[in-house]
Protein backbone atom coordinates (compact mmCIF):
# COMPACT_ATOMS: atom_id res chain seq x y z
CA UNK A 1 0.00 0.00 0.00
CA UNK A 2 1.44 3.19 -1.24
CA UNK A 3 1.47 6.06 1.91
CA UNK A 4 0.61 9.49 1.03
CA UNK A 5 0.37 12.17 3.64
CA UNK A 6 -2.63 14.70 3.43
CA UNK A 7 -2.06 18.04 1.73
CA UNK A 8 -5.38 19.13 3.84
CA UNK A 9 -6.35 18.63 6.88
CA UNK A 10 -9.91 19.25 7.27
CA UNK A 11 -10.85 19.99 10.72
CA UNK A 12 -14.60 19.54 11.90
CA UNK A 13 -15.70 20.08 15.88
CA UNK A 14 -19.35 17.94 16.00
CA UNK A 15 -21.46 18.00 18.98
CA UNK A 16 -24.35 15.47 18.22
CA UNK A 17 -23.77 15.09 14.77
CA UNK A 18 -24.07 11.35 14.10
CA UNK A 19 -26.27 11.73 11.67
CA UNK A 20 -23.84 14.00 9.52
CA UNK A 21 -21.01 12.21 9.73
CA UNK A 22 -21.04 9.71 6.99
CA UNK A 23 -22.70 12.05 4.21
CA UNK A 24 -19.59 14.68 5.27
CA UNK A 25 -17.24 12.35 4.54
CA UNK A 26 -18.77 11.03 1.47
CA UNK A 27 -19.22 14.66 0.28
CA UNK A 28 -15.50 15.56 1.14
CA UNK A 29 -14.28 11.36 -0.99
CA UNK A 30 -16.32 13.26 -4.20
CA UNK A 31 -15.10 16.86 -4.08
CA UNK A 32 -11.38 16.57 -3.01
CA UNK A 33 -10.29 15.10 -6.52
CA UNK A 34 -6.51 14.70 -6.28
CA UNK A 35 -5.98 16.30 -3.31
CA UNK A 36 -4.64 14.33 -0.41
CA UNK A 37 -6.63 15.35 2.53
CA UNK A 38 -7.55 13.76 6.23
CA UNK A 39 -10.85 14.98 8.03
CA UNK A 40 -10.35 15.26 11.96
CA UNK A 41 -13.38 14.95 14.32
CA UNK A 42 -13.27 16.94 17.24
CA UNK A 43 -16.14 15.71 19.63
CA UNK A 44 -16.86 16.68 22.98
CA UNK A 45 -18.44 13.66 24.50
CA UNK A 46 -21.79 14.23 22.19
CA UNK A 47 -24.39 12.31 24.10
CA UNK A 48 -25.72 10.85 20.47
CA UNK A 49 -22.69 9.20 20.35
CA UNK A 50 -20.96 10.62 17.16
CA UNK A 51 -17.33 9.98 18.27
CA UNK A 52 -18.31 6.16 18.22
CA UNK A 53 -19.72 6.99 14.61
CA UNK A 54 -16.62 8.73 13.43
CA UNK A 55 -14.45 6.41 14.90
CA UNK A 56 -16.45 3.65 13.00
CA UNK A 57 -15.76 5.61 9.96
CA UNK A 58 -11.90 5.41 10.61
CA UNK A 59 -12.31 1.78 10.84
CA UNK A 60 -13.33 2.02 7.21
CA UNK A 61 -11.43 4.62 5.66
CA UNK A 62 -7.63 5.84 7.55
CA UNK A 63 -8.47 9.73 6.12
CA UNK A 64 -10.75 9.81 8.62
CA UNK A 65 -9.80 10.74 12.28
CA UNK A 66 -11.70 11.36 15.50
CA UNK A 67 -10.34 13.30 18.90
CA UNK A 68 -12.87 12.68 21.30
CA UNK A 69 -12.44 15.31 24.17
CA UNK A 70 -13.86 14.39 27.45
CA UNK A 71 -14.84 17.11 30.29
CA UNK A 72 -15.24 20.19 28.21
CA UNK A 73 -17.24 21.93 25.71
CA UNK A 74 -16.40 24.52 23.31
CA UNK A 75 -16.10 25.03 19.34
CA UNK A 76 -13.30 27.41 19.34
CA UNK A 77 -11.41 25.02 21.45
CA UNK A 78 -12.33 22.26 19.91
CA UNK A 79 -11.22 23.91 15.98
CA UNK A 80 -7.67 24.31 18.21
CA UNK A 81 -6.98 21.01 19.37
CA UNK A 82 -8.28 19.58 15.81
CA UNK A 83 -5.64 21.99 13.81
CA UNK A 84 -2.96 21.46 16.47
CA UNK A 85 -3.37 17.23 15.22
CA UNK A 86 -2.37 18.13 12.13
CA UNK A 87 1.14 18.04 10.42
CA UNK A 88 -0.23 18.57 6.25
CA UNK A 89 0.20 21.94 4.96
CA UNK A 90 -2.65 23.30 4.49
CA UNK A 91 -5.51 23.37 7.25
CA UNK A 92 -9.41 23.89 6.96
CA UNK A 93 -11.98 24.38 9.34
CA UNK A 94 -15.29 23.97 8.65
CA UNK A 95 -19.12 22.94 10.27
CA UNK A 96 -20.00 18.95 10.47
CA UNK A 97 -23.62 20.18 9.69
CA UNK A 98 -23.53 19.88 5.61
CA UNK A 99 -23.90 23.83 6.11
CA UNK A 100 -20.43 24.70 4.57
CA UNK A 101 -20.49 24.19 0.76
CA UNK A 102 -17.59 21.85 0.79
CA UNK A 103 -16.89 22.45 -2.94
CA UNK A 104 -15.60 25.53 -2.39
CA UNK A 105 -12.63 23.78 -0.51
CA UNK A 106 -10.18 23.04 -3.39
CA UNK A 107 -10.41 26.61 -5.17
CA UNK A 108 -9.66 27.86 -1.10
CA UNK A 109 -6.58 25.17 -0.54
CA UNK A 110 -5.43 26.13 -4.63
CA UNK A 111 -5.27 29.97 -3.71
CA UNK A 112 -3.13 28.99 -0.34
CA UNK A 113 -1.15 26.88 -2.74
CA UNK A 114 -0.49 29.43 -5.37
CA UNK A 115 0.39 31.71 -2.17
CA UNK A 116 -2.13 34.26 -3.32
CA UNK A 117 -3.18 34.42 0.26
CA UNK A 118 -2.23 33.24 3.75
CA UNK A 119 -5.57 32.47 4.86
CA UNK A 120 -9.19 32.12 2.87
CA UNK A 121 -12.46 32.41 3.95
CA UNK A 122 -15.41 30.89 2.35
CA UNK A 123 -17.58 33.98 2.82
CA UNK A 124 -21.77 34.04 2.68
CA UNK A 125 -21.05 38.26 1.67
CA UNK A 126 -18.97 38.14 -1.42
CA UNK A 127 -19.99 37.72 -4.56
CA UNK A 128 -22.38 34.92 -5.30
CA UNK A 129 -22.27 34.29 -1.38
CA UNK A 130 -25.22 34.04 0.29
CA UNK A 131 -27.07 33.01 3.34
CA UNK A 132 -31.15 33.71 3.14
CA UNK A 133 -31.76 29.95 4.80
CA UNK A 134 -30.89 28.86 7.74
CA UNK A 135 -30.73 31.75 9.77
CA UNK A 136 -33.95 34.23 11.49
CA UNK A 137 -33.79 37.67 10.75
CA UNK A 138 -32.70 38.36 14.05
CA UNK A 139 -29.65 36.60 13.71
CA UNK A 140 -28.88 38.17 10.40
CA UNK A 141 -29.65 41.35 11.87
CA UNK A 142 -27.09 40.99 14.69
CA UNK A 143 -24.54 39.07 12.37
CA UNK A 144 -24.42 42.35 10.66
CA UNK A 145 -23.85 44.29 13.73
CA UNK A 146 -20.90 41.76 14.79
CA UNK A 147 -19.65 41.94 11.83
CA UNK A 148 -19.24 45.80 12.16
CA UNK A 149 -17.45 45.89 15.35
CA UNK A 150 -15.86 42.96 14.14
CA UNK A 151 -13.90 45.20 11.94
CA UNK A 152 -12.82 47.47 14.58
CA UNK A 153 -11.17 44.63 16.14
CA UNK A 154 -8.81 42.48 13.35
CA UNK A 155 -8.29 46.34 12.25
CA UNK A 156 -9.24 45.40 8.27
CA UNK A 157 -12.44 44.56 6.24
CA UNK A 158 -13.18 41.17 5.21
CA UNK A 159 -16.96 40.17 4.59
CA UNK A 160 -17.41 37.18 6.72
CA UNK A 161 -15.16 37.69 9.85
CA UNK A 162 -17.88 35.53 12.05
CA UNK A 163 -17.32 32.84 9.27
CA UNK A 164 -16.75 29.31 10.78
CA UNK A 165 -15.53 27.72 7.23
CA UNK A 166 -11.87 28.93 6.33
CA UNK A 167 -8.92 27.26 5.41
CA UNK A 168 -4.97 28.79 6.25
CA UNK A 169 -1.68 27.43 5.79
CA UNK A 170 -0.57 25.66 8.83
CA UNK A 171 2.28 27.60 9.91
CA UNK A 172 0.10 30.86 10.47
CA UNK A 173 -1.94 28.85 12.54
CA UNK A 174 1.47 27.04 14.62
CA UNK A 175 2.35 30.76 15.27
CA UNK A 176 -0.88 31.99 16.64
CA UNK A 177 -2.27 28.63 18.39
CA UNK A 178 -0.99 29.91 21.65
CA UNK A 179 -3.03 33.23 21.84
CA UNK A 180 -5.67 31.87 20.49
CA UNK A 181 -8.89 31.63 23.17
CA UNK A 182 -10.09 28.60 23.47
CA UNK A 183 -13.92 29.04 25.45
CA UNK A 184 -15.77 31.13 22.55
CA UNK A 185 -17.39 30.34 18.61
CA UNK A 186 -15.70 32.67 16.47
CA UNK A 187 -12.22 31.06 15.87
CA UNK A 188 -11.86 32.28 12.88
CA UNK A 189 -11.98 36.11 14.11
CA UNK A 190 -9.92 35.29 16.76
CA UNK A 191 -7.21 34.12 15.04
CA UNK A 192 -7.51 37.47 12.03
CA UNK A 193 -7.13 39.57 15.39
CA UNK A 194 -3.96 37.62 16.66
CA UNK A 195 -2.73 38.04 13.36
CA UNK A 196 -3.83 41.86 12.86
CA UNK A 197 -2.68 42.95 9.25
CA UNK A 198 0.64 40.36 9.28
CA UNK A 199 -1.60 37.81 6.92
CA UNK A 200 -3.08 38.28 3.12
CA UNK A 201 -6.48 37.20 3.53
CA UNK A 202 -8.57 36.29 0.57
CA UNK A 203 -12.58 35.33 0.56
CA UNK A 204 -14.08 32.86 -1.52
CA UNK A 205 -17.96 32.96 -2.13
CA UNK A 206 -20.63 30.14 -1.45
CA UNK A 207 -24.18 29.45 -0.10
CA UNK A 208 -24.79 28.64 3.74
CA UNK A 209 -27.15 25.99 3.64
CA UNK A 210 -30.15 24.97 5.97
CA UNK A 211 -29.49 22.48 8.12
CA UNK A 212 -31.24 18.73 7.44
CA UNK A 213 -30.01 16.94 10.58
CA UNK A 214 -29.68 18.07 14.37
CA UNK A 215 -29.87 21.63 15.91
CA UNK A 216 -27.51 24.47 15.89
CA UNK A 217 -25.84 25.29 19.18
CA UNK A 218 -25.42 29.10 18.99
CA UNK A 219 -27.26 30.32 21.99
CA UNK A 220 -26.48 33.28 24.27
CA UNK A 221 -23.55 31.95 25.95
CA UNK A 222 -22.26 32.06 22.64
CA UNK A 223 -23.21 35.68 21.75
CA UNK A 224 -21.75 36.36 25.42
CA UNK A 225 -18.13 34.75 24.27
CA UNK A 226 -18.24 36.87 21.11
CA UNK A 227 -18.81 40.16 23.15
CA UNK A 228 -15.88 38.80 25.49
CA UNK A 229 -13.47 37.85 22.51
CA UNK A 230 -13.74 41.64 21.69
CA UNK A 231 -12.96 43.10 24.83
CA UNK A 232 -10.75 40.74 24.96
CA UNK A 233 -8.67 41.88 21.92
CA UNK A 234 -9.52 45.35 22.17
CA UNK A 235 -7.84 45.66 25.30
CA UNK A 236 -4.97 43.93 24.25
CA UNK A 237 -5.62 40.71 26.24
CA UNK A 238 -5.38 42.99 29.69
CA UNK A 239 -9.06 41.94 30.29
CA UNK A 240 -10.04 38.04 29.53
CA UNK A 241 -13.02 36.50 28.46
CA UNK A 242 -13.59 34.80 32.12
CA UNK A 243 -12.00 37.44 33.85
CA UNK A 244 -15.25 39.95 32.28
CA UNK A 245 -17.64 37.19 33.00
CA UNK A 246 -15.96 36.87 36.69
CA UNK A 247 -17.15 40.47 37.19
CA UNK A 248 -20.55 40.75 35.52
CA UNK A 249 -21.74 37.95 38.30
CA UNK A 250 -20.01 39.85 41.11
CA UNK A 251 -21.97 42.46 40.22
CA UNK A 252 -24.95 40.58 39.82
CA UNK A 253 -24.44 39.05 43.11
CA UNK A 254 -23.68 42.38 44.83
CA UNK A 255 -27.18 43.43 43.41
CA UNK A 256 -28.67 40.15 44.73
CA UNK A 257 -27.10 40.75 48.04
CA UNK A 258 -28.36 44.19 48.71
CA UNK A 259 -31.57 43.19 47.66
CA UNK A 260 -31.48 39.87 50.12
CA UNK A 261 -30.36 42.49 53.26
CA UNK A 262 -33.22 44.88 52.57
CA UNK A 263 -36.07 42.37 52.64
CA UNK A 264 -34.13 41.03 55.84
CA UNK A 265 -34.27 44.02 57.34
CA UNK A 266 -37.61 44.83 56.60
CA UNK A 267 -38.89 41.30 57.87
CA UNK A 268 -37.27 42.40 61.07
CA UNK A 269 -33.89 40.84 60.94
CA UNK A 270 -31.02 42.28 62.83
CA UNK A 271 -28.73 44.02 60.36
CA UNK A 272 -25.74 40.70 61.15
CA UNK A 273 -27.79 38.38 60.44
CA UNK A 274 -29.78 39.58 57.53
CA UNK A 275 -25.72 40.88 56.38
CA UNK A 276 -24.79 37.15 56.91
CA UNK A 277 -27.73 35.97 55.03
CA UNK A 278 -27.36 37.79 52.06
CA UNK A 279 -23.57 36.95 51.88
CA UNK A 280 -24.41 33.68 52.24
CA UNK A 281 -27.15 33.90 49.19
CA UNK A 282 -24.76 36.20 47.05
CA UNK A 283 -21.81 33.58 47.40
CA UNK A 284 -23.81 30.26 46.86
CA UNK A 285 -25.85 32.09 43.63
CA UNK A 286 -22.31 33.57 42.07
CA UNK A 287 -20.91 30.27 42.37
CA UNK A 288 -23.80 28.36 40.71
CA UNK A 289 -23.77 31.35 37.74
CA UNK A 290 -19.76 30.90 37.59
CA UNK A 291 -20.03 27.83 36.96
CA UNK A 292 -22.79 27.87 34.49
CA UNK A 293 -21.59 30.02 32.58
CA UNK A 294 -17.87 31.59 33.35
CA UNK A 295 -16.89 27.89 33.64
CA UNK A 296 -19.02 26.51 31.51
CA UNK A 297 -16.63 24.08 29.54
CA UNK A 298 -15.59 22.73 33.01
CA UNK A 299 -18.82 22.61 35.06
CA UNK A 300 -18.66 20.93 38.43
CA UNK A 301 -21.44 18.31 39.02
CA UNK A 302 -22.59 16.48 41.98
CA UNK A 303 -20.01 15.83 44.62
CA UNK A 304 -17.47 18.07 42.82
CA UNK A 305 -19.83 21.05 42.88
CA UNK A 306 -20.54 20.70 46.54
CA UNK A 307 -16.88 20.63 47.15
CA UNK A 308 -16.25 23.37 45.24
CA UNK A 309 -18.82 25.54 46.66
CA UNK A 310 -17.82 24.91 49.88
CA UNK A 311 -13.88 26.07 48.53
CA UNK A 312 -15.66 28.97 46.88
CA UNK A 313 -16.90 30.29 50.39
CA UNK A 314 -12.96 29.91 51.65
CA UNK A 315 -12.18 31.59 48.69
CA UNK A 316 -14.47 34.35 48.66
CA UNK A 317 -13.95 34.66 52.80
CA UNK A 318 -10.29 35.08 52.27
CA UNK A 319 -11.27 37.77 49.62
CA UNK A 320 -13.47 39.39 51.71
CA UNK A 321 -10.58 39.80 54.33
CA UNK A 322 -7.97 41.07 51.52
CA UNK A 323 -10.89 43.82 50.47
CA UNK A 324 -11.26 45.03 53.71
CA UNK A 325 -7.60 45.24 54.58
CA UNK A 326 -6.82 46.71 51.37
CA UNK A 327 -9.60 49.93 51.55
CA UNK A 328 -9.38 50.17 55.62
CA UNK A 329 -5.08 50.75 54.87
CA UNK A 330 -5.98 53.16 51.95
CA UNK A 331 -8.43 54.70 54.41
CA UNK A 332 -5.88 55.23 56.95
CA UNK A 333 -3.76 56.74 54.75
CA UNK A 334 -5.95 59.45 54.14
CA UNK A 335 -7.67 58.30 50.81
CA UNK A 336 -11.61 59.37 50.11
CA UNK A 337 -13.34 56.65 51.33
CA UNK A 338 -14.37 55.56 48.36
CA UNK A 339 -11.40 55.47 46.06
CA UNK A 340 -10.31 53.32 49.53
CA UNK A 341 -13.70 51.25 49.15
CA UNK A 342 -13.16 50.75 45.00
CA UNK A 343 -9.50 49.71 46.03
CA UNK A 344 -10.81 47.38 48.03
CA UNK A 345 -13.36 45.66 45.95
CA UNK A 346 -11.03 45.35 42.88
CA UNK A 347 -8.29 43.72 44.88
CA UNK A 348 -10.73 41.08 46.72
CA UNK A 349 -12.73 40.48 43.43
CA UNK A 350 -9.40 40.18 41.42
CA UNK A 351 -7.63 37.58 44.11
CA UNK A 352 -11.36 36.02 44.46
CA UNK A 353 -11.10 35.45 40.44
CA UNK A 354 -7.55 34.19 40.59
CA UNK A 355 -7.70 31.75 43.51
CA UNK A 356 -11.32 30.41 42.39
CA UNK A 357 -9.24 29.57 38.69
CA UNK A 358 -6.48 28.21 40.87
CA UNK A 359 -8.33 25.68 43.31
CA UNK A 360 -11.93 25.79 42.57
CA UNK A 361 -12.22 25.65 38.62
CA UNK A 362 -8.97 24.14 37.67
CA UNK A 363 -7.91 25.67 35.05
CA UNK A 364 -5.00 28.03 32.61
CA UNK A 365 -7.24 31.82 32.73
CA UNK A 366 -8.56 32.69 29.41
N1 LIG B 1 -16.62 19.89 19.51
C1 LIG B 1 -17.60 20.78 19.58
N2 LIG B 1 -17.89 21.35 20.79
N3 LIG B 1 -18.29 21.11 18.47
C2 LIG B 1 -19.28 22.01 18.57
C3 LIG B 1 -19.64 22.62 19.78
C4 LIG B 1 -18.89 22.27 20.96
O1 LIG B 1 -19.11 22.74 22.06
N4 LIG B 1 -20.68 23.47 19.55
C5 LIG B 1 -20.95 23.37 18.23
N5 LIG B 1 -20.13 22.48 17.64
C6 LIG B 1 -20.07 22.07 16.23
C7 LIG B 1 -21.39 21.63 15.64
O2 LIG B 1 -21.63 20.26 15.82
C8 LIG B 1 -21.22 22.01 14.18
O3 LIG B 1 -20.52 21.03 13.47
C9 LIG B 1 -20.37 23.27 14.25
O4 LIG B 1 -19.67 23.21 15.50
C10 LIG B 1 -21.17 24.56 14.16
O5 LIG B 1 -22.16 24.57 15.16
P1 LIG B 1 -23.66 25.04 14.83
O6 LIG B 1 -24.41 24.94 16.10
O7 LIG B 1 -24.19 24.31 13.64
O8 LIG B 1 -23.42 26.57 14.49
P2 LIG B 1 -24.24 27.52 13.52
O9 LIG B 1 -24.64 26.80 12.24
O10 LIG B 1 -25.32 28.14 14.28
O11 LIG B 1 -23.14 28.60 13.12
C11 LIG B 1 -22.02 28.22 12.33
O12 LIG B 1 -21.93 28.84 11.10
C12 LIG B 1 -21.76 30.25 11.15
C13 LIG B 1 -21.59 30.77 9.74
O13 LIG B 1 -20.42 30.24 9.14
C14 LIG B 1 -20.73 28.47 13.11
O14 LIG B 1 -19.63 27.95 12.39
C15 LIG B 1 -20.55 29.95 13.31
O15 LIG B 1 -19.30 30.18 13.96
C16 LIG B 1 -20.55 30.64 11.96
O16 LIG B 1 -20.58 32.04 12.15
MN1 LIG C 1 -24.63 24.88 11.72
Amino acid sequence: MQLISPTVTVVAPTFNESQNLPRLVALLDKTMGDIPWEVVFVDDDSPDGTWKVAKQLSQDDPRVRCLRRVGRRGLAGACIEGALSSAAPYIAVMDADLQHDETILPAMIAKLQKDEADIVIGSRFVGDGSAEEGFSARRAVASKIATRLSSIVIGRQVSDPMSGFFALKREVFETVAPNLISSGFKILLDILASTRGQVRVAEVAYHFRSRQEGLSKFDSRAMMDFLGLLVYRLTGGAISVRFLFFMIVGAIGLALHLIVLRIGMLSGLGFEVAQSVATVIAMTSNFLINNLLTYSDMKLKGLSALGGLLKFYVVCGVGALANIGVASWMFVSNESWWIAGIAGVVVGATFNYTMSSIFVWRQQQN
